[in-house]
């Protein structure tokens, strides 16, 4: 079975929203993990615009769960991972603008530089993946470079329709092929729901989906126990 980490960036967005504790997103992380999720993902942006410093330590502490810190690869952000030590970090380009993570992390263009991440998140005990496009270039260097996962970018998937969701998804099989052959992780993630997650289950090699937006949303009407469940039993 494909496993769920469960993204609570969102929970953050509202709690932000009248600057208090409630929602509270550590409690959201128990309620995913209790109903079934694998692990818990957030992701530390420059601009704290969701969860903030003090989340990702108390994720740390109160979960006794797999901690995906999802971050850019600014000093700031490396240091805070190297103690905290999630048990994972999933490196993602980010732009201040951005509503939300918009493509792959382009590895290629800077193996060296990443090659060197590697190494200080593998000095701090912390396994580590790539964000990327399902593109053979980005997936090989991956490997050179000793990433111990790649998450392949499900966004342009999750927005098309008709041919080009085909296309898209033909991609993401191809990519995930490569990896398989190559020893790599393969998760998933960015724009899945309830609609489009059954054909990613046919990307070759795919062990776990990170989704956030479309899973907090739902869990707004039906909670997020409930919410996790749906999900769970669709990547059965
Ligand atoms: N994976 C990565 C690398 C992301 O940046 C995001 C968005 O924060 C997600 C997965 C989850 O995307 P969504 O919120 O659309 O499910």
């Amino acid at each position: 079975m494909i496993q769920l980490a469960v993204n609570i960036d969102h929970v953050a967005t509202v709690r932000n929203a009248r600057g208090g504790i409630n929602p509270d997103p550590i409690l959201a992380a128990k309620q995913s993990i209790d109903a079934g999720a694998i692990g818990i993902v957030c992701h530390l942006r420059e601009d704290r615009r969701h969860i903030k410093d003090a989340d990702v330590v108390a994720l740390r502490h109160d979960l006794h769960t797999k901690l995906d810190l999802e971050m850019a690869a600014k000093e700031e952000i490396i240091r805070i991972a190297e103690k905290v030590k999630p048990e994972l970090a999933t490196i993602v380009p980010e732009n201040r603008e951005e509503l939300t993570t918009e493509c792959g992390l382009n590895i290629a263009a800077d193996p060296q530089r990443y090659a060197e991440l590697v190494q200080r998140m593998h000095d701090a005990g912390i396994e580590i993946s790539f964000f990327i496009e399902p593109d053979v270039k980005q997936i090989e260097t991956a490997h050179k470079i000793g990433a111990d996962i790649i998450e392949l970018h499900t966004g342009t998937y999750s927005d098309a329709h008709g041919s080009k969701a085909k296309e898209a998804l033909d991609l993401l099989v191809k990519g995930g092929a490569i990896a398989q052959e190559l020893g790599l992780k393969v998760t998933a993630g960015h724009g899945l729901d309830y609609h489009n997650i059954t054909p990613i289950k046919s990307i070759p090699g795919l062990v776990e989906v990170s989704i956030g937006h479309a899973l907090i949303s739902r869990a707004l009407f039906i909670g997020i126990p409930q919410a996790v469940k749906e999900m769970l039993l669709l990547l059965e």
